[in-house]
């Protein structure tokens, strides 16, 4: 048997051999599939890349019937259980797991990374009050770049190395920041002492107290959050972050163009729309009228519901079920949280959901917790955007590795007008 495609094109009778190899046939193989000599050949048309393969890669792993998600072979569920997320962002950039020493080098710089430089604060104080935070999360990003000239010199190992330590603690101080201007209160610089999550809790919520505590729950809450978050393969950021990175730029404006992706209420920005959506159904009673205008097409999506890629449960909002309980033990219960179990209930029991293989996402039960926590429900998406930086960042190096990629540019099918001649405004 040949790991070969035959393919008999009808318009010429001419049979062509494309090579398969890991179920896939390279799409450039087709184009010596011709009817004149001077044809372009044959393209593949793949809007949204719904059956494309982009590139080869060995961090994420998803079984989306299965339910199964894997960073660098390891399960989400036994990541979320034992780890932190510094040390899953070590596992997605370094490939391993670190070693004790590997590990405490690894949180000491980027622990030693997080202050932002002081001219920093004057471009948070020019965003409006009400800016919002994811907007202000691209350009604070986009930013930060400009004060690193040398960041374009991405094929030395060092310097690229340098700059993830910096996006990587430098995300929440950003964060923080920009939260901490639209509220009007002084900035809380952060405190070496504590842990990722910690010091984030710290710059956002930090009064006049001299040092700040964050409570254990949440602080561990918000670490198995960021870990549930870090990589999700090539999803629609990641593939920006890719592209744009396809250009050589640096890794600031490709987070950037990454976080903005992010943004769409269809990506990253659906834990905002999950929380807006309860808050306008209000009380469980509503849930079956609610259920029947999405079924109708009336009343939009049920957001929080569905995915590109798993047809079974997200085995993120799993493990995000259970977060909750613990959070809620401490913060008291979110009175949304009936409206979304009723959800859920209605929704895997009804035909129409079934059918489509619908199922509770990631961004479901998130918002839930982020809101007991006192996060701006604004503010969520930012949340997703510094947990996934390490996720983009090893993708992005990756990329650069890889002998196979070149600048992202797809092929197009022209469907405009034939070449015609230009008619002065007066005679059109
Ligand atoms: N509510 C109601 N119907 C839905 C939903 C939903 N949430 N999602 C998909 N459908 C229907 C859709 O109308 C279509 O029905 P039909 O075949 O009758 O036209 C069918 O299911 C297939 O939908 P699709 O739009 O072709 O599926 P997709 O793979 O292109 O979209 C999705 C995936 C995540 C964009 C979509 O399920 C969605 O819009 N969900 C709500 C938004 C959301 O929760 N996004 C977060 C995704 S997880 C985190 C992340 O990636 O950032």
């Amino acid at each position: 048997m040949a790991d070969t495609l035959t393919i008999t094109d009808n318009r010429t009778g001419k049979t062509y051999d494309v090579p398969i190899t890991e179920d896939t046939i390279k799409a450039i193989d087709l184009r010596k599939i011709k009817v004149e000599d001077n044809d372009f050949g044959m393209m593949t048309y793949d809007p949204a890349f719904m059956n494309t393969a982009s590139c080869r890669s060995a961090i994420t792993f998803i079984d989306g019937d299965k339910g199964i998600l894997e960073y660098r072979g390891y399960p989400i569920e036994q990541l979320a259980e034992k780890s932190t997320y510094l040390e899953v962002a070590y596992l997605l950039i370094h490939g391993q797991l670190p070693t004790t020493g590997q590990l405490s080098e690894w949180q000491h710089t980027i622990t030693h990374h997080t202050i932002l430089n002081e001219n920093f604060r004057q471009l948070i104080d020019s965003f409006r009050f009400n800016a919002h935070p994811m907007g202000r999360m691209m350009a604070s990003i986009a930013a930060l770049g400009t004060f690193y000239p040398e960041s374009k010199d991405i094929f030395d190992p060092a310097m690229r190395m340098k700059q993830i330590h910096r996006i990587l603690a430098k995300v929440i101080t950003i964060g923080a920041f920009n939260y901490r201007n639209s509220i009007g209160m002084p900035y809380a610089y952060p405190d070496n002492d504590l842990s990722y999550t910690g010091n984030f809790l710290n710059m956002m919520y930090r009064m006049t107290e001299t040092k700040y505590t964050p409570s254990p729950v949440l602080e561990r809450a918000l670490d198995v959050l960021f870990i549930l978050h870090a990589d999700h393969e090539q999803n629609c950021s990641t593939n920006a972050m890719r592209a744009v990175g396809s250009s050589h730029v640096d890794p600031y404006s490709a987070v950037a163009a990454a976080c903005a992706a992010l943004y769409g209420p269809l990506h990253g920005g659906a834990n905002e729309v999950v929380l807006q959506m309860l808050t306008e159904i209000g009380s469980v009673k509503n849930v079956p009228d609610f259920i029947s205008r999405v079924k109708s097409g009336e009343g939009g999506r049920l957001m929080g519901f569905g995915h590109r890629v798993y047809k079974n449960y997200d085995p993120r909002a799993k493990i995000i079920k259970n977060v909750a309980d613990q959070v809620f033990e401490i913060t008291g219960r979110n009175p949304l949280l009936d409206i979304a179990l009723e959800l859920e209930r209605i929704a895997l029991e009804d035909d129409y959901f079934v059918k489509r293989k619908l199922y509770p996402n990631v961004d479901f039960y998130s918002g839930l917790i982020y809101q007991a926590m006192r996060f701006p429900t604004s503010m969520f998406t930012v949340l997703f955007a510094i947990a996934r930086v390490s996720g983009w960042l090893s993708q992005w190096q990756e990329m650069l590795d890889d002998a196979d990629q070149k600048i992202a540019r797809p092929r197009q099918i022209y469907t405009g007008p034939k070449r015609r001649d230009y008619v002065p405004a007066e005679k059109r």
